[in-house]
Order: C-alpha cells, then structure tokens, then sequence
C-alpha cells in the first residue's frame, strides 16, 4: 500500500503574513484528519520560515518550489538545497512545467538539481507532462518516458523520489485529464521505472496527478490505482478546497 501525498504549491502567491495566515487555516480544518497521508505546502522562499513555524508538530512537510544544482557561489537570486535544509524543507519540487516552459529549464537541468536534493537528504518531487500540442501528435507517453528517464538519469535509489504527472494543459486552466486519461499516463510512467529500477520499486514509487484538481474531481482522480495523490496549484490557496482535497486522499 502506498501512503497517499498531497501538496500545495503557492507558486508566486502569498506574502509571509499570508502564508501564516492560510497554514493555520489549513490546520484548523485538517485537525488529525492526515494521518493516513502524507501532507506537503510549498510556499514561495519568502515565506518557507513563517510557514514552517505555523506548521510546528502538525506533521505538515516544509515543501520548496524550486533549488539550484550546486552547493554556492555566483549564482545571483538562487537558491541552494543546503539553506533549504537549514529551513526545515523536507522536499522539493522539481521540474515544474512553469519552470521548463517560463525559464528553460531542461530535463538535464531538472536531472542534476534532483541528485542534489537527494545527495542532501530531500525528497524530490520530479514533474513531467506534455503540452496540448504534444498530446494531440499523439507523443504524450514518448515525451512524458524521455522526461522520467532523463530526470532520472543516475539517481539509484527512489526512496525518496515522487513523480508528479502535470499534463500542461491542465495547469491552471480548469481543464483537468479524465481519471481515465491520467491513470493511461500513470500507468505507463510506473512501466518506465519498472523497466529501469523492477517491479518492487515501481511498485512502492509514488505518482502524484497535478492539474486543476480540486474538491469535486479530488476522489475520482484518487481512486485510480496508479494515481497516489496530487499536487495541487490553485485550490491549495484556499484553506477549504485544500483541506477538502486532502480528506479525499487521506480517508
Ligand atoms: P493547478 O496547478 O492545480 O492550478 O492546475 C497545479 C500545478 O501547477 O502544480
């Protein structure tokens, strides 16, 4: 069995008072209802300190959006897994499509920033998914296996890997992949690592949806059998659908 994971990912929203502001929120209305789960909130990295305090002993994971490949240096406005750490970040995200498409980030790049985040004892959540074009050449398992083996390149052990499937035109459009359509993608991810790393780590390696999810598609998505959670964009700014998403993956 593996333990669901659900995250939120402010992207660029919320100022530290904000973000204090929605974490006890989130709190107040998740009580101990996240026993069963794994719960994550990625705030920007203004906020990571703030919100870890909200956090506290709730067992709520310290998520960040984003690291640099390498320890330091002359790396104007980046951010290294060594502060991360320092703040208390038990995982971060990695690869994100906003981060591919927006500032070119490639799968070689994604690749030696989830080595470094492993090297340093995170979790890293790896994001793959195709475009609409993409999907509509009918490419979508090709492209989404190339971004999973590329990210992958070299990593060892998945202990502390999860794949988030983000089909970019699900990203904050409202438009989310049928059940049907994430679990095909899913499934065949799960097939790649299979193929690399066999069947037992394939089997416990956990594969997040992302992608317009919220409180009434939440349940559906999560039944499916490859589907182990999601990363959440826009609900999780709001302390009601967040916490409504996570009841559907945690009872
Ligand atoms: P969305 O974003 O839920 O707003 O579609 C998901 C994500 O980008 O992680």
């Amino acid at each position: 069995m593996r333990t669901k994971i659900v995250v939120g990912n402010w992207k660029m929203n919320k100022t530290v008072e904000e973000g204090v502001g929605l974490t006890t929120a989130i709190l107040e209305l998740i009580g101990d209802g996240m026993a069963d789960c794994e719960v994550g909130v990625a705030p920007p990295f203004t906020a990571l300190d703030g919100v870890k305090r909200a956090i506290g002993r709730s067992g709520i994971r310290l998520v960040a959006q984003n690291c640099h490949h390498e320890d330091d240096g002359a790396y104007t406005g980046e951010v290294s897994v060594r502060m991360l750490d320092s703040l208390g970040c038990a995982s971060v995200i990695l690869g994100h499509s906003e981060r591919r498409q927006l500032f070119g980030e490639t799968s070689a790049v994604v690749n030696l920033k989830v080595k470094k985040a492993l090297g340093a004892g995170l979790q890293a959540i790896m994001c793959v998914g195709e475009t609409l074009d993409e999907r509509e050449r009918g490419v979508t398992e090709e492209l989404v296996t190339g971004q999973v083996r590329e990210g992958l390149d070299g990593v060892d052990d998945l202990e502390n890997v999860v794949i988030a499937y983000e089909p970019v035109w699900a990203i904050g459009t409202g438009k989310t992949a049928t059940p049907g359509q994430a679990q095909e993608v899913h499934a065949s991810i799960r097939r790649t690592v299979r193929d690399i790393y066999g069947e037992t780590v394939a089997g416990r390696l956990r594969i997040q949806y992302g992608g317009s999810v919220k409180p009434s598609n939440a349940a559906e998505l999560f039944s499916m059998p490859d589907i182990d959670g999601g990363l959440i964009g826009g609900a999780s700014l709001k302390a009601e659908d967040f916490a409504a998403i996570v009841r559907a993956a945690c009872c």
